[in-house]
């Protein structure tokens, strides 16, 4: 099983190549502490949409300072796309390694029990790269991780917005499955899913 330590130490254990079918070519890796720069461009070409839909604490290069230096010291893995040959950083795959006490009242509603096996997941595309199946072609990957790191389920990291048909629909293809709804503090509707990773792909 990995460590978050081993990985900020080696970040080549979870770095693949994929091959696009149409476009460059990406590069999956873990985030590193040289990514500050390409890491603020990326959020600071968010469209308001995707800030909508997927919310950081800012989009700026003290968030994206924030978000490096941070790198092996909570529970969180962030794992970047990175366009070939530009270098350009054109997704942020987020992996929360523990629940929130939240997560687990409203799993609990929906008569799911979370355990230290359950993970989070949120993750986000530049504009220019969302519905192009590229969320899917990394998938297994991210799902790989998870396994590495002894995880046999995977929620969505703060829910997804109902409104936002495109994620669900991805979600459900990759095999989650809804769960139940909320109201955010924000008064918005939102979506608990939930993956089983131990079932067989399209169960
Ligand atoms: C959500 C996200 C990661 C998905 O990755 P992606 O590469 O765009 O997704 P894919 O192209 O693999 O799959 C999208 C699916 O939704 C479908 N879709 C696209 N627009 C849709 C819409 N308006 N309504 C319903 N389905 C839609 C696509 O056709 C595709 O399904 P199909 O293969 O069955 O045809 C990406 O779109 C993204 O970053 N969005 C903005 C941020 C965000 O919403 N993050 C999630 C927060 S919970």
């Amino acid at each position: 099983m990995f460590t978050l330590t081993e990985i900020a130490d080696d970040p080549s254990l979870l770095t693949r190549r994929l091959a696009r079918i149409d476009g460059s070519d990406v590069v999956f890796r873990p985030l590193t502490h040289a990514d500050t720069e390409p890491l603020a461009s990326f959020l600071m070409g968010l469209s308001p949409e995707s800030r909508r839909l997927s919310t950081f604490d800012g989009y700026d290069l003290a968030t994206a300072q924030e978000l490096c230096d941070a790198i092996a010291r909570y529970d969180k893995l962030r794992l970047v796309l990175e366009e070939v040959p530009s270098g350009r950083i054109v997704g942020l795959l987020e992996l929360s390694l523990e629940l929130h006490p939240d997560d687990i009242a409203r799993y609990r509603e929906a008569s799911i029990r979370l355990t230290a096996t359950d993970c989070r997941f949120g993750p986000t595309l530049a504009d220019d790269y969302q519905g192009k199946g590229v969320g899917t072609q990394v998938f297994p990957l991210i799902a790989d991780v998870a396994r590495g790191f002894g995880k046999r389920r995977i929620i969505l990291l703060g829910g997804v917005l109902a409104d936002n048909a495109r994620a669900i629909r991805y979600y459900q293809k990759n095999g989650f499955q809804a769960v139940g709804s909320f109201t955010g503090t924000n008064g918005v509707r939102s979506l608990d899913m939930i993956l089983d990773l131990d079932l067989p792909p399209g169960q």
